[in-house]
């Protein structure tokens, strides 16, 4: 659907992208260019895997050719947060950026999207950082686990950058308790820490809940292989202690932790309704429209599960 609708390649095509280590996984570029195409909009999105050590360099790259803005996923999200040269409330609540918006300064002093100039003026250009993972998740869990969210007992695995942001946005929601555990104990203390400080009518522990739980949340990037250990072992939560069982990881699409929370009776979803909503807020931070949401949701749901 994406090529049908997209305009053909010029030296007028302007583009977007993607920055990830590794990166051939990814939907984004299915999503995205379904979503420009739908638009009617001269822009392609295009997915590279640039190692952590180069970001910085990349990120220089995009400024220098005038991309209108990229994405970063694993494992680039908080290294971006330093690298970016400006940083919306988004970024600065959630401590990542997930999404950058080039911007050049115009004649007035004001810093303007590149997508406003056909032609950029000669100013300098800056990469302004966003986080639309935070909103994305909460919308996620609840249109496809029904979940309110507030007064809710959640256990979070992982303590990663999706980890982190998770708990925060958990905790903002107000979840009533939070139980956090990570194979490094010290990043979920210094996430438990932070929530204390800034969320301090949230019970938050670590290790294994000691009640059961509404919600158990996959943060880590254990499912991603064939080969991975389940992410929470069952001597640490029986899952028919768990009403809901939400894992970030989209590729595969069922994982086997939601393969055994579905045998266990818990309603279960993967990470494409998040993967989709971070996707909407950053294609209209790129392109000062409402996303199409129905293309695009299209265009990921043929990708991760196969033409229908
Ligand atoms: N659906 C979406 O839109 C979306 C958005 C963001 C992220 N995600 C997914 O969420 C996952 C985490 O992403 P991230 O950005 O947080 O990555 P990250 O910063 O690299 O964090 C990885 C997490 O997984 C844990 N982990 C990795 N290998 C492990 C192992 N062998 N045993 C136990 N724990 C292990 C890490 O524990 P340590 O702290 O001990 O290393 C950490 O908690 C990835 O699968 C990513 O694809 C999905």
């Amino acid at each position: 659907m994406a090529e049908a609708l997209a305009k053909p390649l010029s030296a007028r095509t302007r583009y977007c992208g993607v920055l990830g280590h590794p990166i051939h996984h990814s939907a984004s570029p299915a999503m995205q260019n379904a979503g420009l195409g739908a638009l009617g909009l001269d822009w392609r999105y295009l997915a590279f895997d640039v190692p952590p050590a180069e970001l910085g360099v990349a990120l220089a790259g995009a400024k220098a050719m005038r991309f209108l803005g990229l994405n970063l996923t694993v494992p680039h999200k908080l290294l971006a947060f330093d690298l970016v040269d400006a940083r919306d409330p988004s970024a600065e609540t959630w401590g990542a950026v997930n999404t950058i918006r080039c911007e050049v300064q115009a004649a007035d002093g004001a810093w303007r999207p590149l997508r406003e100039f056909d032609v950029p003026p000669a100013g300098p250009i800056r990469a302004q950082g966003f986080n639309t993972d935070a909103e994305a998740l909460a919308q996620a869990l609840r249109e496809d686990l029904g979940l309110p969210l507030a007064g809710q007992s959640v256990l979070l695995l992982g303590a990663g950058g999706a980890g982190r942001t998770a708990a925060l946005k958990l905790a903002s929601e107000g979840v009533a308790r939070l139980w956090l555990l990570n194979r490094t104990t010290d990043k979920a203390a210094a996430v438990a820490r932070e929530i204390e400080q800034r969320h301090p009518t949230v019970s938050v522990r670590l290790g294994r809940p000691e009640a059961d739980v509404d919600l158990v949340l996959n943060a880590t990037s254990l499912g991603l292989k064939p080969e991975d250990p389940l992410p929470l072992a069952p001597a640490v939560l029986d899952l028919r202690r768990a009403t809901a069982v939400y894992d970030m990881i989209y590729r595969p699409a069922e994982t086997p932790l939601l393969r055994a929370a579905r045998a266990a009776g818990c309603r279960t979803a993967n990470g494409l309704g998040m993967l989709l909503y971070q996707g909407a807020k950053a294609l209209e931070i790129w392109s000062g429209q409402p996303a199409p949401v129905v293309a695009m949701r299209a265009a990921l749901e043929a990708n991760v599960y196969g033409a229908p």
